[in-house]
């Protein structure tokens, strides 16, 4: 075993990790289908989940991001400066995609409670503009460049591996 290998993350980081990537594959289902499938049932079911699933997203990257910080003395060290980057960039978006999304959401004045969670109530009269811009602006564009990320991260995973750097066992569930 190398010793790239030897080392491996923590199990909060790895279940963290795991378990963020199948409700980000959930959340990147809901936002295809809207747009391959629009005004479909299917489209309608999956879109109901795509704001609730979102916010668990972002309440999980706040303890991930927390986790990995608190722990950091204790994880493997990046490959290199530009693997290092990559991530930062990979929490950077999955941190602000969603945030945009709830200040959109916040100056809608519409309300929004999910699971039930009542987190903004709403309010009457007149939008605030400059939210819901920021929301119409950013969110879209930069969820699609997270998503793009993701599959050049996973590339880069294959290639490491390829090229004898295997960096999977170090965020497998053991
Ligand atoms: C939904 C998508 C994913 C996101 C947002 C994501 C994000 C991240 C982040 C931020 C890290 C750095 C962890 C840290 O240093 O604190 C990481 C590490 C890692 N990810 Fe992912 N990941 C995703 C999916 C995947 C998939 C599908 C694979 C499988 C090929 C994978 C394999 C790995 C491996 C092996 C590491 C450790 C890299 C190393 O030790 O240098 N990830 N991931
Ligand atoms: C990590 C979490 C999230 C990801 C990855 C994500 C991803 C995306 C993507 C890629 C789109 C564009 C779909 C298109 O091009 O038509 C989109 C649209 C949308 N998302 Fe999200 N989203 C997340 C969280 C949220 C949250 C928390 C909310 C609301 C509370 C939300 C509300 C919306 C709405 C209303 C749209 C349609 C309008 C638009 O395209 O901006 N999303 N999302």
């Amino acid at each position: 075993m190398s010793v790239v290998e030897a080392a491996h993350y923590g199990r909060v980081n790895r279940y963290l990790h795991w378990g963020m990537a199948l409700l980000l594959a959930w959340q990147f289902t809901t936002t295809s289908v809207r747009v391959l499938l629009s005004d479909t049932a299917l489209d309608e079911l999956l879109w109901s989940t795509h704001r609730p699933t979102g916010f668990l997203l972002l309440a999980l990257v706040v303890v991930r991001v927390a986790w990995a910080f608190a722990s950091r003395a204790s994880q493997p060290p990046a490959l290199s400066a530009a693997a290092r980057l990559g991530h930062l960039t990979l929490y950077g978006l999955m941190l602000v995609v969603p945030s945009v999304a709830l200040l959109r959401q916040y100056g809608s004045g519409r309300a929004f409670e999910p699971f039930g969670i009542p987190l903004m109530p709403g309010f009457e009269g007149e939008r605030i503009e400059w939210m819901v811009a920021a929301g119409s602006l950013f969110h879209g564009v930069l969820g699609w460049t997270l998503l793009a990320l993701i599959v050049g991260h996973v590339a880069m995973v294959v290639w490491h591996r390829r090229n004898g750097q295997d960096v999977l066992p170090r965020m497998l569930v053991r």
